[in-house]
């Protein structure tokens, strides 16, 4: 069986996509700075799994580790995870988040030319298409009018890539576009675990409904959609998860440089998604509709029949899915990987 270097693999995206490339038989070396997650996902990955990944603590810029471990372990493929990824945080702090992705993407190429792995995917993101105009959005849309450096970095690493295809043919490289990617492995041992308020809608509500946070905030209620809040293409963590499995099999069966969006295909509102979490999980969600968040789009939902045709990969859970499993991790993990976790039977 082969052996992926997971990037980032700690985080939140990276663990679960590790469950399964565990639970396949794939052998699993993660390097991450826990910069943004916590070791105790090591002991969880172990849980679910069974079986052990090896874990680097560094920051993949550390050249020296990083070729020590190129060196040392017959690595096949590699899926790159790691990076800085909050949106308003890249506007405060733009040369960090320059410096972070594409500084690690950087030695990590190196690292793989010098040692003969040509093999990677990569977390993009649906940012790299800024306001599209065509909905839903398919890979073949214009990029470029991204209004944020974090946006601005996933594109200029697809453009390293993309030439390091054009320079080098030998090299296979995968570039998955996620779409809003949410909840949580179903057994609540692993999940999102923002170190600060949240940003995003998901762990927002979950906050909201746990009562740490006193009212969700809905950003804009008078948008061109049906209920007039925002609506995006949100997909469960696992789903996405199995994405990559089906994208490593993809550089073997059809070697190359590729683009796929990640994404249900489906749009669901602010208010949608509020009001499902409350009917699956019995639990009010406070809500206020507020001033419009600048930077935000009406409407972001995915084309995703290129990765159903040539992956052969399409999203099976739905919004209950991703609302139950997101509470489940919060009612389980209330302070994340800094807490106590409780029990399923201590629950209310
Ligand atoms: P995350 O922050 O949970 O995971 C990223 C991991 O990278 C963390 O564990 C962090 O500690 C690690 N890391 C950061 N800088 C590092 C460095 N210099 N060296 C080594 N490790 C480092 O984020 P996530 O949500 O799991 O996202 C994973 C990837 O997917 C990121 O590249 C992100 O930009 C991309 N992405 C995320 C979303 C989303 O909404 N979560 C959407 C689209 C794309
Ligand atoms: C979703 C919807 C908000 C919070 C971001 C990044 C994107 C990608 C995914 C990395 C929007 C509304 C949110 C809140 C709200 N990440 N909202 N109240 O903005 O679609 O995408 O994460 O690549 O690049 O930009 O996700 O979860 O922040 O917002 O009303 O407290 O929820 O306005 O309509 P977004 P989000």
């Amino acid at each position: 069986m082969k052996t992926i270097l997971v990037t980032g693999g700690a985080g939140y995206i990276g663990s679960h996509t590790c469950v399964r490339l565990l639970e396949s038989g794939y052998d699993v070396i993660i390097m991450d700075s826990l910069a943004n997650s916590h070791s105790l996902v090591m002991d969880r990955l172990a849980a679910i799994t069974g079986r052990e990944p090896l874990f680097v603590e560094t920051d993949l810029r550390d050249t020296e580790i990083l070729n020590g471990v190129f060196a040392h372990i017959p690595i096949d493929a590699v899926i790159h995870f790691c990076g800085l990824k909050a949106v308003g945080e890249s506007v405060a702090r733009p040369l960090d988040y320059y410096e972070v992705n594409v500084g690690s993407t950087l030695a990590l190429c190196r690292a793989m030319q010098e040692h003969g792995v040509r093999d990677l995917v990569f977390s993009s993101s649906a940012t790299v298409y800024g306001a599209a105009e065509e909905m839903p959005i398919p890979e073949t849309a214009p990029l470029g009018e991204v209004t944020n450096p974090y946006g601005r970095t996933k594109l200029m690493i697809e453009q390293i890539f993309s030439d390091l295809h054009a320079s080098s043919p030998d090299w296979n490289l995968v570039m998955l576009r996620y779409f809003n990617p949410v909840g949580a492995h179903p057994c609540g041992l692993i999940g999102e675990d923002p170190l600060d308020t949240p940003n995003n809608l998901f762990p927002y509500i979950t906050q909201v409904a746990a009562g740490r946070l006193p009212e969700l905030s809905v950003y804009g209620g008078d948008y061109p959609t049906p209920d007039g809040t925002g609506v995006r293409d949100y997909i469960h963590v696992m789903d996405l998860a199995e994405g990559h499995l089906r994208a490593l099999e993809h550089l073997d069966a059809k070697p190359g440089f590729d683009v796929f969006n990640l994404g249900t295909g489906r749009g669901c509102s602010v208010l949608e998604a509020v009001r499902t979490f409350e009917a699956v999980n019995g639990v009010p969600v406070p809500h206020r509709i507020t001033a419009r968040r600048p930077g935000d789009v009406a409407v972001c939902y995915a084309d995703a029949g290129k990765a159903r045709q040539v992956l052969g990969w399409e999203a099976r859970l739905g919004i209950e899915d991703m609302v139950r499993d997101a509470w489940n991790w919060q009612c389980g993990n209330p302070n994340g990987y800094r807490g106590v976790m409780v029990p399923m039977d201590w629950r209310k």
